[in-house]
């Protein structure tokens, strides 16, 4: 599926990506710069931090309990649509899906 990831300065990446693995997973495998998933997708690091686009975000699972937990501990500023990308599975129909990547993730 087709991915666009549009970073704090508005420049984007865009990347193709198989379903059934993390969007962080996709992220990292096809070097966008951003993500550093610095806990390898195992919640604990909030260095995975993205802003789903508005018309997406309720197209997605709501975040766990537990992941709104861990957002908290986000370097840059949270956003009503912000996730944590290793807890968003890819399916197909997410396929044209637009994050914001947020300006640090430390
Ligand atoms: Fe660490 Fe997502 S990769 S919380």
């Amino acid at each position: 599926i087709h991915i666009r990831f549009i970073a704090a300065d508005q420049s984007h990446q865009d990347i193709e990506a198989a379903v059934d693995q993390s969007l962080m997973k996709a992220a990292v495998d096809a070097n966008v710069k951003g993500i550093e998933a610095d806990c390898g997708g195992s919640l604990t690091c909030a260095t995975c931090h993205v802003m789903v686009g508005a018309a997406w975000a309720e197209k997605l699972p709501a975040a766990t309990p537990d992941e709104l937990d861990m957002l908290d501990f986000a370097a840059s500023p949270v956003q009503p649509t912000s996730r944590l990308s290793c807890q968003i599975r890819l399916t197909p129909e997410l396929n044209g899906l637009e994050v914001h990547l947020p300006a640090s993730q430390h």
